[in-house]
């Protein structure tokens, strides 16, 4: 199933055609770490000659096409704000087909700078994702598709519109090939669990339930289809571990027998960390942001943990007030953030000034300007430029046909 619309290119032309950056340094040269002044389109194609396949997690939060300005003032930063005061820190007027092409085009090149065992993470809302999900099948492919995440993002409100409210947005989780870089992140048991999954107290007050020993399948020649004490694995089942071990659990008490003699593993609360992370998330946004519709940090810092390592390279390419690369210095990876907003590299750079990194030392990191702002991607035949609001001057689209 592929989505169709106007004005779409192929993926050759978009690679080839696209025309690089010029970038240029304006300090820390030297740094791993690198935060881009310019239009995300033609950095990616810039980063391709240096970084291609050596990207390991991507997490994008782009425009959500709301066709609105996002502004912020000297006091207090807002979606849609309505003080003339205030500067607009960037606008989001790309629409319909526009839109999507818009995203299409990065996501292509987001996908060539990912490692093969890199992942992408895509945050978007209810009104366009599911759109966005039919560009994301395409280009990483559907087999590629591991999640789409109900982000609960804020309390809930109260709607005039005749609907519900609406409290949630997407994050849709792709990796580049089978074998994502994956932590199986877990989520704290609430009391409630605790109670309802612990149900036994031990001798010793350790909350413990029990699980089967066997599990499904029969085994044809292994020692896990074997009699253990006598008893042989039901039919269609197979011990989960060899009897040498089973025998080794029953002497440390770590099997409990039922008073028919079947026997069960006990699992301890306090030997668990958590359980499994679900596809329904909650965290919720800063009240007092820095910078308007900037995510909640844990929520990077949760998705950086699950799907990168240590020293594995994280990029943004709408990084705006840099929450991902904050979440990225903290957690110890190398970043790469891009932005075209004058207000999110100010933003960013305060952001990254606030955190310790030593006594002494500031985070390095190294920032590099675009040096021509309007880049003209080569002939795409015949072309114009358009913008899509009348209002605004928002981002140069080029047609076909
Ligand atoms: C939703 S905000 C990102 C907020 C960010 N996740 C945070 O926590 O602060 C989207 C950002 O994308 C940037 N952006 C939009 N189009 C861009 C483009 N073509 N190139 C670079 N940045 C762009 C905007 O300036 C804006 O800062």
């Amino acid at each position: 199933m592929i989505i169709t619309y106007e004005n779409k290119k192929s993926e050759e032309d978009i690679l080839t055609l696209t025309a690089s950056a010029k970038l240029k340094t304006v300090f820390g040269g030297k740094a791993g770490n690198k935060l881009v002044h310019g239009d995300n389109l033609p950095v990616l194609k810039t980063l391709l000659d240096r970084y291609a396949g050596k990207v390991d997690l991507v997490y994008i939060d782009p425009p959500f096409s709301t066709n609105g300005h996002f502004k912020i003032g000297d006091e207090r930063v807002s979606t849609i704000s309505s003080s003339n005061d205030d500067d607009i820190a960037y606008s989001d007027t790309l629409v319909g087909a526009v839109f999507l092409e818009f995203l299409r085009e990065r996501l292509i090149f987001l996908r060539k700078l990912l490692s093969e065992n890199g992942s992408i993470y895509l945050h978007i809302d209810y009104k366009i994702g599911h759109y966005v999900k039919l560009i994301m099948d395409e280009v990483f492919g559907r087999k590629n598709f591991r999640n789409d995440i109900t982000r609960i993002k804020c309390n809930p409100k109260n709607f005039h519109r005749r609907a519900y409210g609406n409290v949630k947005d997407m994050i849709l989780f792709y990796s580049k090939s089978e074998n994502p870089t994956w932590n199986d992140p877990r989520a704290p048991f609430t009391k409630e669990d605790e109670v309802r999954l612990f149900k036994k107290i031990s001798k010793d007050g350790r909350m413990y339930t029990t699980i089967p020993l066997h599990a499904p399948g029969e085994t044809a020649n292994g020692n896990t289809g074997k009699e253990w004490k006598g008893i042989k694995p039901p039919k269609g089942r197979h011990w989960r571990s060899a009897p040498a071990l089973l025998e080794e659990w029953d002497k440390q008490g770590l099997i409990e027998w039922s008073v028919n003699g079947v026997p069960r593993k006990k699992i301890f609360l306090d030997e668990k960390d958590g359980k499994k992370m679900q596809d329904i998330w909650e965290f919720k946004d800063p009240q007092y942001p820095n910078y308007p519709t900037e995510k909640n940090l844990d929520l990077l810092k949760f998705i950086l943990k699950a799907s990168s390592n240590e020293g594995d390279l994280v990029l943004d390419c709408f990084c705006g007030s840099g929450t991902t690369l904050l979440a990225a210095q903290e957690l110890n990876r190398t970043w790469i953030g891009i932005d075209h907003s004058d207000h999110a590299i100010k933003t960013v750079k305060k952001r990254m000034g606030s955190i310790p990194t030593s006594l002494f030392s500031k985070v390095e990191f190294e920032l590099l300007k675009q040096i021509e702002k309007k880049v003209v991607t080569k002939k795409i035949q015949p072309q114009s430029h358009f913008f899509e609001s009348a209002n605004t001057p928002a981002f140069p689209v080029f047609r076909r046909g």
